[in-house]
């Protein structure tokens, strides 16, 4: 895979090789992925899919594994709310 996608992660345009994980895009962007329920950011831990620290919603959809996505061109990602 080559090529830059252009993806939006809490509104900040955001530019990363295709092929890379929508969790690499949030660290990219300065971001945590998601806030527990006693406030503390959290972020990809496993980066495999087990630890569920990396849930973000994109594209509309919530409590996605970012670690397990793929970047699109044009994904919209929130890791709040
Ligand atoms: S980083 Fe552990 S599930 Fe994504």
């Amino acid at each position: 895979m080559t090529g830059i996608v252009h993806l939006r992660v809490d509104g900040r345009q955001v530019a990363v090789v295709a092929g890379s994980s929508v969790a690499a895009a949030i660290a990219h962007a300065g971001a945590t992925a998601r806030e527990s329920v006693t406030g503390q950011r959290r972020t990809a831990l496993c980066g495999m899919g087990v630890c569920f620290e990396c849930r973000a919603t994109v594209d509309g959809r919530a409590q996605q594994r970012t670690c397990l996505l793929p970047v699109a061109e044009g994904m919209e990602v929130r890791t709040r709310g």
